[in-house]
C-alpha cells in the first residue's frame, strides 16, 4: 500500500498549520496585557454589538452575497458597485484567494521585507516561491527606506504577484505614491495592503484611485485594526470588477458570516466610532514616541499604524531581553529577529493608556539600569 504522504501535493510537505503562540498565550492568560498583535484595545461600539446580537438571533440563516456591505464599501471608495468588492474572513483570506488565483507551483511572489508574515505562508501553500526584497536601513536612519527599484529588478518571468503594505508592518511608514504607479505599470498583479490605512486617513493616503486605471492593482483592507474587529474576521478587496469577480471564483461559499457582514456594516457606518479609535491611537503613538525618545540608545520609528517598532543600541541590552522583561511584568510584546546588524528590535501594539504607561516604564527600567 502507498504511504498517505505520497498523496499530498509536494509543495505542502513541511508546511504547518499557522499557530500564533503569543495570541494563544494571551487567551490562556487573560491577565497578560496584549501588546503584540496589532489589535485595537477598545471593544466594539454599541452599534456593532447591536448588529452582532440582531444577526446572532438569525444565525440559523445563510448570508446573502453581502449586497449591503459590499455596496457600502464601493460607495465609500468611489467605485461603481458590488462587483468591485470581494469579502473575506479577514484580509488574510483575501491574500489566499488572490494568490490561488494567480499562482501555479514554482511561480514567484515578491514581498518587501520586513513585512507581515502571512504573505509567505499563503504563497507556500499555493505552491509559490516567495522572493523577499529588503527595505534598507542602518542605525541612525530616521526610517526604513522602501526600494521600489529593487522590487522592479526582482521581477522575473515567473513573478505573478507583488505585495506591498502601506503603511508597512512592522516599519510603520508609507511608500512614495509615484512608486506605486511604477510598480502598477508592470501589469503584474499588485496587492496594496492597506490594513492600517484608516489611522493615516483613507482620503489622504489610500492608493485605491489606482484600481480605476490599472486592472492589475488590488487594494486589500480589514476591519481588524482601526475598526477594532479582529475577532470578527472581516477583510475585503477592492479592484476592477472583472478581476475581482474572477478572483471571487475561489471564494469559499458563505465564507463571511451573516454576523460579520452586518456588524461590519454597522462599524463602517459608525463614523464617530472610527474617529474616536483613530484619534486615541494617534495621540498615544505621539505620546509614546516622545517619551521613549528621551531614553538614550532607543530608536522609535514613526508609525501611522497601531504599532511602533523600536531599534536599540545599549551595551548589554537586546530586544529579546526587553521582551522577556516586559513579559515578567505582565506584558506581551512582539519581537523581531536580528536584522540590519542589530539585535535590539522590539515592537509595541498600542494598548490602553495604562498599558502604554506600563510599557514606557518598562522600557525606561530595562534600558537605563
Ligand atoms: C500588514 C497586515 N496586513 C494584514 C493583516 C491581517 O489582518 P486580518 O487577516 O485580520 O484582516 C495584518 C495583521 O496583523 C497586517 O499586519
Amino acid at each position: 500500500m502507498r504511504e498517505i504522504s505520497d498523496f499530498f501535493v509536494p509543495w505542502l510537505k513541511g508546511q504547518k498549520m499557522y499557530v500564533s503562540s503569543h495570541i494563544d498565550l494571551a487567551w490562556q492568560h487573560p491577565e497578560l496585557h496584549r501588546l503584540m498583535s496589532n489589535e485595537n484595545p477598545n471593544p466594539p461600539s454599541d452599534k456593532v454589538i447591536e448588529a452582532i446580537l440582531k444577526y446572532g438571533k438569525m444565525a440559523n440563516r445563510y448570508a446573502d452575497q453581502g449586497f449591503a456591505v459590499r455596496g457600502k464599501l464601493a460607495e465609500m471608495n468611489g467605485l461603481p458597485g458590488i462587483e468591485n468588492v470581494m469579502l473575506g474572513t479577514g484580509s488574510s483570506e483575501i491574500y489566499d484567494m488572490i494568490l490561488r488565483s494567480f499562482l501555479q507551483p514554482g511561480d514567484e511572489v515578491i514581498q518587501h521585507t520586513p513585512c507581515f508574515g502571512i504573505y509567505k505562508l499563503r504563497t507556500a501553500v499555493a505552491g509559490g516561491k516567495i522572493v523577499s526584497v529588503p527595505m534598507t536601513y542602518k542605525w541612525g536612519d530616521d526610517h526604513f527606506r522602501f526600494e521600489p527599484e529593487a522590487i522592479l529588478k526582482a521581477i522575473t518571468p515567473k513573478t505573478k504577484v507583488i505585495i506591498v503594505a502601506n503603511p508597512n508592518n512592522p516599519t510603520g511608514n508609507f511608500m512614495d505614491p509615484a512608486a506605486f504607479v511604477k510598480i502598477a505599470e508592470t501589469g503584474i498583479p499588485f496587492i496594496v495592503d492597506e490594513a492600517y490605512i484608516e489611522f493615516a486617513g483613507v482620503k489622504e493616503k489610500s492608493q485605491v484611485g489606482l484600481v480605476k486605471k490599472y486592472k492589475n492593482v488590488i487594494v486589500t483592507r480589514t476591519l481588524s485594526k482601526a475598526y477594532g474587529l479582529a475577532g470578527l474576521r472581516f477583510g475585503y478587496a477592492l479592484g476592477d470588477k472583472d478581476v475581482i469577480m474572477q478572483i471571487a471564483a475561489t471564494l469559499i461559499p458563505w465564507n463571511q458570516s451573516t454576523i460579520a457582514m452586518w456588524a461590519g456594516l454597522a462599524a463602517l457606518e459608525d463614523v464617530a466610532g472610527l474617529k474616536t479609535r483613530v484619534d486615541f491611537n494617534n495621540a498615544e503613538l505621539d505620546r509614546i514616541k516622545k517619551e521613549v525618545s528621551k531614553i538614550p540608545g532607543i530608536k522609535p520609528f514613526d508609525s501611522r499604524g497601531n504599532y511602533m517598532l523600536f531599534d536599540s543600541k545599549v551595551p548589554g541590552k537586546t530586544g529579546a531581553g526587553m521582551i522577556e522583561l516586559a513579559q515578567s511584568k505582565g506584558m506581551i510584546l512582539r519581537g523581531q529577529p536580528p536584522m540590519y546588524g542589530s539585535d535590539g528590535w522590539f515592537r509595541l501594539t498600542i494598548g490602553t493608556k495604562d498599558e502604554n504607561d506600563m510599557f514606557i516604564a518598562a522600557v525606561k527600567g530595562y534600558f537605563t539600569k
